[in-house]
């Protein structure tokens, strides 16, 4: 790969450690994937964040970049962390882990990486425009960031998003040329899709049976934020999805006649929600996969008539600046009282979850990777009938 004159001088350590190490990231990268050179980027978002995931590897990992104090070059935000900063003690983590996470969490702070510890950041400010080059390293925002804005990212890893966003730049490779991001598969979708996890169900057919493929989508008319939001989340989990399009005004017409085409029709859609469906009570119902949005929980303070079941907990999952918004409307104060709890920072798949046995969620993403990451069996409803099941409503 290219260097400037200045990209080189970084690399041979003439900037300090941090940069070096992160300059050697992105010419690694760079050289595996036959890139031409390194181009300026607009923002970066940085995963890699939970002790649970990261360990003490990412400790020692972090420990190397902070030595020599190095800052962010661009607008930088952070993913959800192992548990919430505040509540933690509630959430059944120990003394051990909470401060082995603050001192990750006060690692990026140092180099200057906005602490939303969210993986919706697009909601809170770090968003972009048709074209702009950026570093993300959250699956769900990457898809989100290419398919709702048109931003240019690859699926990063976090130590190459975080190698971005101390040198402001990313190897010109992949989803950053043009020229890769046609879309090469057609789904046509005939369902009536309803709520956002109808839009989670078909995005994860479209990455189970394309993996990595860009998909365009026909016969939708629009698509809204907490739809793009569920899609994006599940097409990126169940498959490598980075980006796709609804319908051909927005990316042109498919080159190749025989491109692979996928049909969902209703009664797929009713299969998948089948396979999905809970057969038991749940003994907790969780929200916040990818985290709820101001206007989530406040349909969720609306749908609470009643209190909780003392046989079900609801936790939902957000941001901290998302929560204090919530809280002045009155939102949480409505669903604290009815029960439920609203948790900052960290998110179902990425804390230590106490033992459940049945994990409701509205969340493809979340039923997908709950089993495996946190050892609790799951299944997806629509969110209605996840808060009426919370509620004690029986499961049909
Ligand atoms: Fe976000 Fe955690 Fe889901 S990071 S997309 S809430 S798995």
């Amino acid at each position: 790969m290219y260097l400037s004159r200045e990209e080189e001088k970084i690399l041979q350590g003439g900037s300090g450690e941090a940069k070096r190490l992160a300059m050697k990231i992105l010419c690694a990268i760079g050289d595996f994937f036959h890139a031409e050179k390194l181009i300026q980027i607009e923002s970066a978002h940085v995963s890699g964040v939970s002790y649970k995931t990261g360990g003490e590897a990412l400790i020692e990992v972090l420990e190397k970049f902070v030595e020599s104090n190095p800052k962010t070059a661009i607008m930088s935000s952070l993913n959800p962390s192992g548990m919430d900063r505040k509540n933690w003690k509630e959430m059944g983590i120990n003394d051990a882990f909470a401060a082995k996470q603050n001192k990750i969490i006060k690692m990026y702070q140092s180099m200057g990486i906005l602490d939303v510890c969210s993986c919706i950041p697009y909601e809170l400010g770090n968003v972009a425009k048709n074209g702009d080059h950026i570093s993300f390293s959250e699956s769900s925002a990457v898809t989100f960031m290419n398919s709702f804005f048109g931003a240019y990212t690859n699926r990063e890893s976090g130590l190459s998003a975080l190698a971005s966003a101390i040198i402001g730049k990313t190897p010109s490779y992949g989803l950053h040329l043009t020229e890769n991001r046609k879309p090469d598969v057609l789904v046509e979708i005939e369902a009536k899709l309803i709520n956002p996890t109808d839009y989670g169900l078909v995005g994860y057919s479209i990455g189970e049976n394309f993996g990595s493929k860009i998909p365009l989508l026909q016969k939708v008319s629009s698509i809204d934020i907490q739809q793009t939001k569920y899609i994006s989340a599940a097409m990126a989990a169940s498959g490598s999805i980075a980006l796709f399009y609804i319908n051909e005004q927005s990316c042109g017409k498919l080159e190749r006649k025989d491109s692979e085409k996928m049909i969902i029709d209703q009664k797929h859609l009713e299969e998948l929600k089948e396979n999905f469906a809970p057969t038991s009570q749940p003994d907790i119902v969780m929200i916040g996969c990818p985290h709820t949005s101001v206007s989530t929980l406040k349909i969720i303070s609306e749908l609470l008539e009643s209190p909780v079941s003392d046989r079900c907990k609801l936790w939902i999952f957000t941001s901290r600046p998302i929560k204090l918004v919530a809280e002045s409307m009155g939102y949480v104060q409505k669903i604290e009282k009815m029960g439920g709890r609203v948790f900052c920072d960290t998110c179902p798949v990425v804390c230590p979850m106490p033992r459940f046995d049945l994990a409701l969620t509205d969340s493809i993403k979340a039923a997908h990777y709950l089993p495996t990451m946190s050892k609790i069996e799951s299944a997806a409803e629509s969110l209605k009938n996840c808060i009426k099941i919370a509620m004690g409503g029986k499961i049909q």
